[in-house]
């Protein structure tokens, strides 16, 4: 068995391209050749920017979101067709802000990733609790329900370009992380359930995210079902997206 893994950071509404310049000069020229997949998903009017300055590093721009139609009227709207041309190849797609800021249905969601599969791009799927379900042992009942409606009638072919990133709503942008046993143990919840679905469970990297930064990393990558981190906040600073990207070079599963 073996796994990829990734490290993606995602920018959210964040970075000036003077901040994206000095991310890339501060980020470590020495060690280019990562094993793993090191991916930053900025602004999408950045995301050439961010092609152009990552191929030196061995960095892919993506998307934070796109739309769930090829074309036609809908204004404000990214096509994922547009981000294939443009040679941006995956994008983030039901991110907790995008569910609970912008109201996305899992309907909307799974349409959105069928079409991005559709456009050829990989889908970052991103399902997650809130504190209030966690707390009353809704836990895997609320992530078993997104993956399901989320990932229906999808196939194992169309699988094999999708990642999943569990992130606890409670823990992004607030500091707070999962421990690594809680984390590894939902990861394990996920597994098994895209198991009993008939996906290639073995073969699904999934990656944790929620206020993971340099000093917990390793410890969550160490986890037997975590292949990789989803990452805000530490993933602005060239100097902790490098010192992240050192742990998942390290990391085999
Ligand atoms: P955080 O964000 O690392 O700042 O908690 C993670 C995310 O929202 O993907």
């Amino acid at each position: 068995m073996s796994r990829a893994i990734y490290i993606i950071g995602n920018w959210k509404m964040n970075q000036s391209l003077n901040d994206i310049q000095t991310f890339f000069q501060n980020f470590n020229t020495e060690k280019q050749n990562y094993k793993c997949h090191t991916w930053i998903a900025p602004q999408a009017i950045h995301a050439q920017t961010v092609k152009e300055l990552g191929k030196e590093y061995n960095i892919l721009a993506g998307a934070q979101n796109c739309s769930n139609e090829k074309s036609g009227a809908f204004t404000g709207e990214t096509s994922p067709y547009a981000l294939k041309d443009m040679e941006i190849n995956f994008t983030l797609i039901g991110h907790s802000e995008r569910r609970q800021i912008f109201k996305e249905s899992d309907k909307l969601l799974n349409e959105k990733t069928k079409k991005a599969l559709d456009a050829g791009l990989t889908v970052v799927f991103c399902i997650g609790e809130t504190l209030e379900e966690r707390e009353s042992n809704q836990t895997a009942k609320v992530l078993t329900e997104q993956l399901n409606n989320g990932l229906l009638d999808l196939t194992n072919n169309q699988m094999s370009k999708v990642i999943i990133a569990y992130e606890p709503v409670w823990a992004i942008g607030t500091g707070k992380t999962a421990t690594p046993k809680m984390a590894q143990d939902t990861h394990k919840v996920v597994r098994d359930h895209l198991a009993e679905k008939g996906f290639n469970a073995e073969e699904i990297s999934i990656l944790y995210g929620g206020s993971v930064k340099p000093s917990n990393v390793e410890e969550l990558l160490s986890q037997k079902d975590i292949d990789g981190a989803l990452v805000g906040g530490a993933s602005l600073q060239g100097q902790d997206f490098t010192a992240l990207c050192n742990a998942g070079n390290t990391c085999q599963k």
